[in-house]
């Protein structure tokens, strides 16, 4: 059997089912990378302050470097009776070095340890977010630009509202991309603390200096509280609720793109490449992408909410609960990821139906307001023209056509102050160059916002 770190004290070995209970390394081997940095450093600095010797510093540094190449070659088997990532690696460099490796853990305990290495872990996924984001940004604003000219109805209730253009109903996704971006972004600084050096919990007598660690490893900040320092997973929850946010956006997304490509719609087809067939109707072509993603949402609002529990009434300061923190990191960390580059390599690959998209838009009134606005303009009140135009539409359904359909006469008919630049007022093309306000979708406006965008996400 193997002797556990903290094996001198015990009499007896663990119950077989507390080691199955206990034992992470199934799930946090996969920080070994991190885990070897920090301990990389760490011993630096060790050695730099003569709390060991620097010829065992640079043994076990030597060490760790071949280990870390053990790690990415897949060549370490990870044995769970050592419980965890760090019981392996330091068992793993005890077994190269000797005696040596004995010292690394000096002025360290796990607890700082684990700390750092979720914090250097998270730091690095949340610079791949950041950069996935900006490369779905990107698919779409081409898809946008791309589009420039296609008109669709735009939807409240679900229920055709008013025109806008493609482009401006895609910009609404990059918007939403662009919160996600700038809160992971903001959530980095608060990740890019040290905990380092508080050890179990209330700092240790060893000369350290917690400053060369930090340098060494990246970090703008050294925690300014031991207690606090150990036991704090703030940065995880907000790292989950980001992803949430962003799995929320892909989501109302997706839902979208199942409705686009049903038939009754029609407005996109999805490449084959991201759709499935079905195993018994020769027929279909099922947007499976993106009712994944949608149905992966939930799990990760779920990885959310465990975090969440987790910290709840949990004392001060490290409690061995917290050794659940890493699966619903990993998981909404993974899942954000997959996603999000799905949805980039999908997006080029998703042909966006212009005729159906402006047939869809002679159904539905959506010239109804601009109707009673043009009455507006012709000195009638505003509630007397919404119900005048409220009857006319009542007309048109009854003769199953459209309000730009009926000749002047009909129209004349419900008021007579309808006359021939009625025709022009209700032109699709009329209807969007009047909404010419900032963040409007007036083409002219959504030229600029697109361009503006496109600067927007250069800069970074
Ligand atoms: N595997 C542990 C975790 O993830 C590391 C810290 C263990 N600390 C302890 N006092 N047992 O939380």
């Amino acid at each position: 059997m193997t002797k556990k770190l903290w094996g001198g004290r015990f009499e007896d070995s663990p119950h077989a089912l507390m080691e199955t209970l206990g034992e992470s390394v199934s799930f946090d081997a996969r920080l070994a990378p991190w885990d070897i940095r920090a301990s990389i450093a760490h011993a630096r600095m060790l050695g730099v302050c003569g709390i060991i010797d620097k010829e065992d510093a640079g043994r076990i540094i030597e060490g760790l470097e071949q280990i870390a190449q053990d790690v990415s070659s897949g060549k370490i088997v990870w044995d769970k009776t050592l419980e965890d990532v760090h019981g392996n690696i330091e068992a793993l460099l005890v077994a190269k070095i000797g005696d040596a490796g004995k010292k690394l853990h000096t002025a360290r305990s796990r607890n700082d340890q684990i700390a750092t290495d979720m914090r250097l872990y998270t730091r690095d996924q949340t610079d791949t977010i950041c950069g996935l984001l900006r490369d779905l940004q990107h698919a779409l604003l081409a898809a946008a630009e791309r589009h420039m000219e296609v008109i669709m109805p735009g939807y409240t209730h679900l229920q055709p509202a008013q025109p806008v253009l493609l482009a401006h109903h895609l910009f609404a996704y990059f918007e939403m991309l662009d919160r996600d971006f700038e809160r992971f972004s903001q959530l980095r600084h608060r990740i890019n603390v040290m905990p380092l050096g508080s050890a179990a919990l209330a700092g240790t007598p060893h000369p350290i200096s917690r400053e060369q660690v930090a340098h060494d490893l990246g970090f703008e900040a050294l925690s300014a509280n031991s207690m606090d320092a150990v036991s704090d997973r703030d940065y995880l929850i907000e790292f989950c609720s980001a992803a949430s946010l962003v799995m929320m956006h892909l989501s109302r997304w997706s839902e979208e793109l199942v409705l686009w490509s049903s038939p009754a719609f029609g407005f996109v087809e999805i490449g084959d490449a991201f759709t499935t067939g079905s195993s018994i109707m020769p027929q279909k072509k099922n947007p499976d992408a993106a009712e994944l993603t949608r149905g992966k949402t939930g799990r990760v609002y779920a990885d959310l909410l465990a975090l969440l529990t987790l910290m709840k009434g949990l004392p001060l300061t490290y409690n061995r609960d917290l050794q659940e923190d890493k699966e619903p990191v990993f998981h909404a960390s993974d899942t954000v990821q997959l996603c999000l580059a799905v949805f980039a390599a999908m997006l080029p690959e998703t042909v966006f139906n212009r005729e159906a998209m402006l047939q869809a838009t002679a159904r539905g009134f959506m010239n109804a307001t601009d109707l009673a606005d043009y009455l507006v303009g012709k000195a009638v009140p505003f509630r007397k023209a919404h119900e005048v135009v409220g009857e006319m539409v009542r007309y048109c359904i009854k003769g199953n056509t459209s309000l730009d359909a009926l000749s002047l006469q009909e129209l004349k008919q419900f008021h007579p102050a309808v006359e021939e630049d009625v025709f022009h007022a209700l032109d699709l093309q009329t209807l969007l160059e009047r909404r010419n306000q900032c963040g409007a979708t007036a083409p002219k406006q959504v030229r600029e916002a697109l361009l503006a965008a496109r600067k927007r996400i250069q800069k970074a």
